[in-house]
């Protein structure tokens, strides 16, 4: 027998009433084809489009359909524990919706709420059902959650209506399941896997009157990166932000606007975390006063009296528990290995990413960055590449730091100025 994507896996398959029922079926036969074990977890009102025999007969076990008619008095947590991945398709809005709000009202949302394994949900209903907003935000909801969604495709629906809606196709389905089962492993296996990063992001806005602010270029896509790459590596993410860039599943995203608000929420979580990383552009300084009403023209210029804000790094640095890595960055246009050796130390970090901002595609807004991380042990050039290659480079340099005896790596240049 070939072997498949999916070889050795168990995928259990959630099927619940839609028109798209059918298509399960030949879902089905390319999971067993691509070498998983399947089981099938099939609603009563799935039941009302395909009958239970044609789900046993193709899949690698009878199908299961009652939470209390199983010979298996807890079907749905020896169903979840089995499970390597489960895969939902059709997920009609009832489904969706009970997962997101934990409601257990049959078998299949049972064993959902009930299995640890990854999830992956396929969406089909009408257009106007996938478009709600109540549908949305249950789907945000469970990709918060770390669920992972393939969104349904447009094409032909039942009663002859043509919209957006359509279960995606079996094949891509079966890649996607594929995908995820790959992408779990690595997080498993990854070097980052078991730590808890927190990574801030964006530019901070410091409020002059109602409409507006002082604040600076940043886009937040280093951070996101940032983040993105620590998942990957299956570390734990929190990302304190100021942007609505996508963050990855699973991640805690804390909105904030304001450096005291960024103050606030990366303090409160920093004890918990092995590693921060402050990629946020946050204001050294913010009107002293914040006018009430929004400043009139007429009244000509005002006279912005500016005050310190809290220097997170710093206060981080103070706080820092032992084995804690703490990363800052430093927008520079100088000497920027000077400027970095005087922040490791005046912050107490232990990693410093220095963007020489002056630079063509390097820093703000830009999707390409080049920089040089600098540590106690010296300095790491990473020539002009994409952010996300930035992002592993800094985490190779905290994973560095963490290594018990460490020394500088090969491709270290010297050590810093004093
Ligand atoms: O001193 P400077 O602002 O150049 O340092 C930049 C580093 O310090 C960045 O990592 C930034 O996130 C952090 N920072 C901070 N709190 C501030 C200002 C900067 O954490 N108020």
């Amino acid at each position: 027998m070939p072997r498949g994507d999916l070889d050795g896996t168990t995928v259990v398959l959630g099927v619940s009433g839609g028109i798209a029922a059918y298509k399960a079926v030949e879902l089905e036969r390319r999971l067993v084809d691509a070498g998983a074990h399947v089981v099938p977890v099939v609603t009563e009102s799935a039941l009302r489009f395909v009958g239970l025999p044609t789900f046993s007969a193709l899949a690698s076990e009878p199908a299961h359909s009652s939470l209390f008619e199983d010979p298996d008095p807890i079907p749905h947590t020896t169903i979840g524990r089995r499970a390597d991945l489960v895969v939902v398709a059709p997920a009609t809005a009832r489904v969706i919706g009970s997962y997101a709000s934990g409601i257990s009202s049959d078998l299949l949302t049972a064993t959902l709420l009930a299995t640890t394994a990854p999830v992956l949900v396929c969406p089909a209903m009408h257009t106007e059902m996938w478009e709600h907003p109540a549908v949305q935000e249950n789907l945000a909801t469970l990709r918060r959650r770390g669920v992972h969604v393939l969104p349904p495709e447009e094409g032909r629906l039942a009663g002859g209506d043509v919209g957006a809606g359509r279960l995606a196709e079996p094949a891509r389905i079966v890649e996607a399941a594929a995908e995820v089962l790959r992408s779990t492993r690595a997080r498993a296996s990854g070097d980052l896997a078991g730590l808890r990063v927190l990574v801030s992001a964006g530019g901070t806005r410091e409020p002059i009157d109602p409409v507006r602010f002082i604040g600076n270029r940043s886009s937040g896509k280093q951070g996101h990166a940032v983040a993105e790459a620590a998942h990957a590596r299956g570390a734990e993410v929190t990302v304190v932000t100021t942007v609505g860039l996508p963050a990855p599943p699973g991640a805690e995203v804390v909105r904030v606007e304001t450096a005291a608000e960024m103050a606030e929420a990366v303090l409160e979580r920093a004890a918990e975390a092995d590693v921060v990383v402050m990629a946020a552009a946050v204001a050294d300084f913010r009107p002293k006063v914040v006018a009430g009403e929004k400043l009139k023209k007429r009244a000509g210029p005002p006279d912005l009296v500016l005050e310190p804000t809290l220097d997170i790094l710093a206060e981080l640095g103070r706080r820092k528990r032992a084995g804690q890595v703490l990363v800052g960055f430093a927008a520079e246009t100088g000497d920027m290995a000077e400027e970095a050796a005087a922040k490791l130390e005046s912050k107490r970090a232990d990693v410093l990413v220095g963007n020489d901002v002056g630079a063509s595609g390097v820093g703000f807004e830009w999707d390409t960055n080049e920089v040089t991380i600098f540590t106690r042990g010296g300095s790491r050039a990473v020539p002009l590449t994409t952010k996300k290659a930035v992002a592993d480079a800094v985490l190779d340099a905290v994973l560095d730091q963490m290594r018990p005896g460490r020394t500088a790596a090969p491709d270290q240049e010297g050590a810093l100025p004093a």
